[in-house]
């Protein structure tokens, strides 16, 4: 049985899905209630609940596990009593390249680590979805606004990462390996509205927001140290934040999707 943290959210809905669909038993862990496939458990508890938990993990073997509640140990010791000898951990490009601004992705690979479990860490970059940011100006007045707008990353689909976690957890041979996960290709904020504009068939402007205008509205939903990280990342990448892995590619045998694929696949959000 594999348990998925995050289950009621944007990977990891993906993850417990495509393992569903693969003919695995499924436990799906989450504090609001998840949508499931049919004969998925659910178990709705609080990561930082060692009670809670101890029900979830009863008679697993595989864990994928996100960056979430303050104790990555006593999640990690919960897992292990249950069985669990597999950890798939969603972790962050920044843990590894800007680790003073990371510290929580950080404290969880550290802890997946030296769990004395077969681990595997995934490091995504920027996911294609975050211009969901942009869902109700788009809609409202076809316009997106961010900072940046001409420097390019190369942003990954959610559900590459979701196709990632799910082979990891059910395949051998990734133990021990830092899968960095990106897209194919680069692409500039600029470049995105213009996909999401073809993907609406109408033209989508492209407003560019002073670094301070982004800071005041990522601090709206996001902790400090993680707007300074993210505005780093943004503004000055560094070349490993630029670079197109091959990662994705490796683990499934196929390139990863492009910002044009999702916004196609998307283009409901902001019609
Ligand atoms: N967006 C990016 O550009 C980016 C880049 C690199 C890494 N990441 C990482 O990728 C991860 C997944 O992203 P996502 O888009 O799938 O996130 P998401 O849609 O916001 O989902 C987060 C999930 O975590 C669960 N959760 C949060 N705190 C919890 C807690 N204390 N106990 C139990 N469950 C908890 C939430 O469930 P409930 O609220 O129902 O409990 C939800 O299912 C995030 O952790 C993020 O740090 C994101």
């Amino acid at each position: 049985m594999i348990v998925v943290t995050g289950a009621s959210g944007n990977v990891g809905g993906q993850v417990v899905a495509l393992l569903a669909t693969a003919g695995e038993r499924v436990t799906a862990v989450s504090r609001r209630p998840a949508e499931l496939p049919e004969g998925v458990r659910q178990v709705r508890v609080d990561l930082d609940d060692p009670a809670g938990l101890k029900d979830a993990f009863d008679g697993a073997d595989a864990l994928f596990l996100l960056v979430a509640g303050q104790d990555p140990q006593a999640i990690l010791d919960a897992a292990r009593a249950g069985g669990v000898r597999r950890v798939v951990l969603l972790s962050s490009q920044g843990a590894g390249t800007r680790p003073e601004f990371y510290r929580h992705p950080v404290a969880f690979e550290e802890a997946v680590r030296r769990s004395g479990l077969e681990w595997t860490i995934l490091r995504p970059g920027g996911f294609h979805s975050n211009v969901y940011a942009w869902a109700e100006s788009v809609r409202g007045g076809r316009t997106a606004a961010a900072p940046f707008g001409d420097i390019g990353l190369p942003t990954i689909d959610p559900a590459d990462i979701a196709e990632v976690a799910a082979t990891v957890l059910r395949e051998d041979g990734h133990a021990g390996r830092v899968y960095e996960l990106t897209g194919p290709a680069p692409t500039t904020p600029r470049d995105r509205a213009a996909a999401i504009g073809a993907a609406l068939d109408t033209p989508v402007r492209f407003a560019e927001q002073t670094r301070e205008e982004a800071r005041a509205q990522m601090l709206r939903f996001m902790p400090e140290q993680v707007v300074e990280g993210t505005l780093a990342i943004l503004g000055e990448p560094t070349d490993a934040e630029r670079r197109v892995s091959p990662d994705v590619e490796r683990v499934l045998g196929r390139a990863p999707r492009s910002f044009a694929d999702w916004a196609g696949r998307n283009a409901a959000a902001f019609r």
